[in-house]
This record gives C-alpha cells, structure tokens and sequence, in this order.
C-alpha cells in the first residue's frame, strides 16, 4: 500500500478548488445572462413615451396605429387575435403589423400562417359600407361613421352586426384613441 505523496494530493485538491471556482463562475454568468433577457420584459411594462414628451410631429392616432401604445403611453390590450398574436403569449401587435405602413391591408405570414389583412384607408372602409348600403340592411346607409369604426375594432363586428375573423384582436380602446385612430386612417392617401 502506497501512502499518497502531499505534493499530489495538494495537486488533486488544486484541481477540485478550480472545478468548484469554474463552476460557481458559470453559474453566476449564466445568472447575469437571465437578468439580461429578463430586462426587456420589465422595460416593456413601463410606460413607452410618459406623459407630454411624445415624439413631435407625429399626430396621436398615428402613433397608435404604428406602435400600439395609447395616448397615457400604454401598450392597449387586446383579445383574440391569430394563434400566438395573443398578449397572454408575450405578443403585442399594432394595427400596421396586419394593415401594414400605408393601411391598405394586404396577404402576409404570421408564424407560418398566411393571413389576409383588408384595406382601412377610409375610402375603403366606406366603399364596404356603401357595397353594403340598401341591401337588407336598413340602418346602414352608406356612410362610415365613428361608431362603425368603433364596432368593428372594440367589438370586431361588421356594420350589420356580423362578427369579424377572429383573425383581427378586439382592442381595449379609450374613446379619444380610437377617435384619434380613425382620423389618422382618414388622412391617409
Ligand atoms: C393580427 C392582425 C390584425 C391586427 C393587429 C389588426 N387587424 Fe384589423 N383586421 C384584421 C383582419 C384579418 C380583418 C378582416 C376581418 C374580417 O373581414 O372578418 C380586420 C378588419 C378590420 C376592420 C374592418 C374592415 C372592414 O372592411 O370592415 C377595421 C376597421 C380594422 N381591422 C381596424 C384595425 C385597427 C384600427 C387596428 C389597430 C388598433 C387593427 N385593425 C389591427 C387583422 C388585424
């Protein structure tokens, strides 16, 4: 039986202490990167652009339809929408993710889904209302009122009552908002 000699057993107890030092070290970094990644879901729950120091030259309505941040700078809530377009799965859209940057709507891929988006420029939205118009809906006269707009984007329903695809989320959005929103689909070309 040989007795260890010190020099290799304090050689063996080197080697451990750096094993043990490694991977408290690879445990912290990988703590550090957590945090890391986490941050942007703290920073997404603040409010996005506080009180009057919103950008300048942008008109509150087209604010919304770009970022989806509403005019007291927080992200509006909404329900339904496709499959993973949902707030509880970590999603948050905004009207141009579907009707696109100019509001004409359009065919395009949503987590391997092709979806189709309709055009929102106001002449279209009141062409569908006038396509419509004095067929069997009476109440309906051809016009594209903000209460129209307010059906079909709070409760995501056609002027005649009809619901929308469940494709387009029904937003939880304040009065002046969505009357900001429809002047800024008015404006567009
Ligand atoms: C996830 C995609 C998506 C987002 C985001 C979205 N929409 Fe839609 N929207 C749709 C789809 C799809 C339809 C068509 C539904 C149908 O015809 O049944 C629609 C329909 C509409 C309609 C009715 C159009 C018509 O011809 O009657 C309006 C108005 C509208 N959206 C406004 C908005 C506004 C304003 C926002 C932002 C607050 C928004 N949408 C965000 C997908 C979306």
């Amino acid at each position: 039986m040989s007795i260890p000699n010190p020099e290799i057993k304090s050689s063996v107890l080197q080697k451990r202490t750096t094993i043990i030092l490694l991977a408290l070290g690879l445990a912290s970094l990988s703590l550090a990167c957590g945090m890391l990644f986490n941050a942007p879901v703290a920073f997404r729950q603040r409010p996005l652009f506080p009180g009057q120091d919103q950008p300048t030259g942008i008109s509150n309505g087209e604010r919304i339809y770009f970022t989806g941040v509403d005019s007291q700078g927080r992200r509006i809530r909404y329900s339904g929408g496709p499959p993973y377009g949902g707030m509880m799965m970590g999603a948050y859209l905004a009207c141009v993710d579907c009707h696109g940057p100019d509001g004409r709507g359009g065919l395009h891929t949503m987590h391997m889904q092709v979806m189709e988006a309709p055009d929102i420029r106001f002449a279209a939205l009141l062409g569908e209302a006038e396509e419509h118009a004095g067929e069997e809906h009476e109440n309906n006269h051809g016009d594209y009122t903000l209460e129209e707009f307010r059906l079909a984007v709070v409760e995501g329903k056609h002027p005649d009552g009809e619901p929308l695809s469940t494709d387009m989320p029904r937003w939880q959005i304040g009065d002046q908002d969505l009357a900001d929103l429809f002047e800024f689909l008015k404006s567009l070309p």
